[in-house]
């Protein structure tokens, strides 16, 4: 494995545009519908770096992991990975860049085969993927299972035998164990006891000094997105409501959403929490969603424009934000 300190290599490892995943489903006995779970979403990965993602159960977060790890494709939009377009390429190209894209989930008792042991868990992509011998492989095995805090000794145990954070650490050898450049973190921590939480996250952190691994991790807590961020993206109704490194969307953000969902938190936040916003009612239908911008029936500073006109991602202040008043958003009061 190749080492790459944290601040050297900054260039972008993963690239989404427009990403667009759109499902069809059942509105009624007689009529189908159309959820747009992922609606044009675009941002950069940088290479050693942790770009948090964060918003409302519903807004799209897993409808990402998915496209980013290829596990479904896209409807429309665009996925690059160190620069390689993923549309388009052949059959043995995808079969190489998802070994370099890896997924760690929120569940690892669902996530984690109950049937077989870590031995087999570990051994079987790199008998699939690597060339190593039996003995060889077991060495890796045992050198991964101490890198993530198991012991070697208990490669032969199956998951039910272990303790609820020890088999996320299974789960995240499992993510490891080919070298991946980027992992996809969906909520890895929160079906965890609060108390091994802060452990798993220090795990994430380690690997990530250590390997040089990019990480798309994604939270709903913004404790933890503070604890692990470098950048940070807030996602609204299946778009990008802002995104930016995260002292700059901390110390001041710029779009109503993030605003609301930081001032809900408190402790963190100090100057976000001055101006108390209250989320109005609840996320739209992704069924029948709204005009304009999809957050305008729920933020206090919507004018007529917002109803009318969606807002298009764009630079203010140092980071890429939806709003039409991003400019007046984080200097008062709506
Ligand atoms: N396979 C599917 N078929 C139809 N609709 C789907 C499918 N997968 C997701 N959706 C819908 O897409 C939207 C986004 O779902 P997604 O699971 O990505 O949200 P999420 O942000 O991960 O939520 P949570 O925080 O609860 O995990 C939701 O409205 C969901 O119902
Ligand atoms: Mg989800």
């Amino acid at each position: 494995m190749n080492a790459v300190p944290k601040q050297m290599n900054h260039d972008i490892v993963l690239a989404a545009d427009q990403l667009t995943r759109h499902y069809s489903v059942k509105k009624s006995m007689f009529e189908q519908g159309t959820v747009k779970a992922l609606n044009g979403v675009s941002f950069e990965l940088k290479r050693g770096r942790t770009l948090a993602v964060v918003g409302e159960s519903g807004c799209g977060k897993s409808t990402l992991a998915r496209q980013l790890t290829m596990i479904e494709e896209p409807t429309s939009g665009r996925l690059l990975i160190e620069g390689e377009d993923v549309a388009g390429a052949s059959k043995a190209k995808i079969a190489e860049l998802r070994q370099r894209v890896q997924m760690v989930f929120q569940n690892p008792f669902a996530s984690l085969n109950p049937r077989k042991t870590v031995e087999q868990t570990l051994g079987e992509p790199l008998a699939i993927n690597t060339k190593l011998s039996a003995s060889q492989r077991a060495e890796r095995i045992a050198q991964m299972m101490r890198t993530v805090g198991l012991r070697p000794e208990h490669a032969s145990r199956y998951p039910h035998m272990f303790s609820g954070g020890q088999r996320q650490r299974v789960a995240i050898a499992r993510a490891m164990i080919l070298d991946p450049q980027i992992v996809v973190a969906d909520e890895p921590v929160s079906a965890l006891d609060v108390s091994i939480q802060a452990q798993i996250l220090n795990l994430f952190m380690d690997l990530q000094q250590q390997f040089g691994t990019s990480y798309v991790f994604i939270s709903h807590n913004l404790s933890v997105v503070e604890h692990i961020a470098d950048d940070v993206m807030v996602m609204y109704f299946g778009g990008v409501a802002e995104v930016g490194d995260k002292q700059t969307i901390f110390a001041k953000s710029r779009h109503p959403y993030t605003r609301a969902l930081m001032s809900a938190t408190p402790a963190i936040f100090e100057e976000d929490r001055r101006i108390k916003i209250k989320l109005q009612g609840e996320m739209p239908s992704p069924l029948n969603p709204p005009s304009g911008c999809t957050f305008h029936q729920r933020c206090p500073w919507a004018i007529e424009r917002c109803r009318s006109e969606e807002p298009k991602l764009r630079e203010v202040d140092g980071r890429q934000v939806s709003c039409h008043r991003a400019e007046e958003v984080g200097d008062g009061e709506a």
